[in-house]
């Protein structure tokens, strides 16, 4: 497709300063052997994001993703983090709607869509997270359940901002589990996802709009989900921790 692949690392509550800085001195320089043009995305905890800019300096291939963000400007809000921060660091995407913050913080469609709009409010760019469990799945609910993670977590969301979207499909049940969706499986969820956009916005934004999969991804697997038409990139948890994995996924993507 015309659209440009996105490989995101997302770090969950793993690698402090010290663990970022290592990752990124051993992968930085392995990117001069990549020849792929995949947009490249590491998404450290919070307190790891000034050394991941600092050591990444001038290394503009590879963007920093925040893996959460406050819905408010600024205040008394203890223990949350404004865009306004981000945006000071150099900051460019958002994890939102991650089925962790989903289900272990109690994040509604609600909560999900204000944090969506407030990032795109900054300048900043959400990685919109949806996926159904396999309860749902199996109970033939999956359409109804992305369609409605969709439709709520883009509210109010416009024609111009959605070209600063980005979706990342994770089947929940494939989330740190190993086991993966099969290639068709993801196809078919993911060409469903962009009819769902085609129903809300139109065709052309459709077919602009970047898919990530995520669930499981490794190098062993990258080329043949890579390779589905409607996968235009991933979202990598524990393959994305050390440095020759995470950049066997971006060897084999290209
Ligand atoms: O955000 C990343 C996903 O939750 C995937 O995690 O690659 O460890 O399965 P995983």
């Amino acid at each position: 497709s015309s659209r440009t692949l996105i490989i995101a690392a997302n770090w969950k509550m793993n690698k402090g300063p010290q663990e970022t800085s290592d990752f990124l001195n051993a992968f930085i320089p392995k990117l001069d052997g990549f020849t792929g043009s995949a947009d490249i995305v590491i998404a450290p905890p919070f307190i790891s994001i000034p050394t991941a800019v600092g050591t990444l300096g001038g290394h503009s291939s590879v963007a920093v993703s925040a893996q959460n963000v406050s819905d408010k400007d600024n205040g008394a809000f203890t223990g949350e983090v404004s865009t306004d921060m981000l945006k000071e660091l150099h900051v460019e995407y958002v994890i939102l709607g991650h089925s962790e913050r989903r289900s272990i913080y109690d994040e509604t469609d609600a909560i999900i869509n204000a944090k969506v709009k407030k990032t795109i409010a900054a300048g900043l760019k959400p990685i919109f997270c949806i996926g159904e469990t396999l309860e749902e799945r199996e109970g033939g609910k999956l359409e109804s359940v992305l369609r409605t993670q969709i439709t709520e977590g883009l509210k109010d969301v416009s024609d111009a901002d959605l070209a600063n979207v980005v979706i990342a499909y994770e089947p929940v049940w494939a989330i740190g589990t190993g086991v993966t969706a099969t290639a068709e499986q993801a196809q078919d969820t993911h060409k469903f996802v962009r009819s769902v956009i085609a129903d809300l916005y139109n065709t052309t934004a459709a077919e602009a709009i970047r898919i990530q999969y995520g669930g499981s991804v490794k190098p062993a697997n990258a080329a043949e989900l890579l390779g589905q038409p409607d996968i235009d990139g991933a979202l990598v948890g524990g393959a994305a921790l050390d440095p020759d994995s995470f950049f066997g996924i971006l060897e084999n993507s290209a």
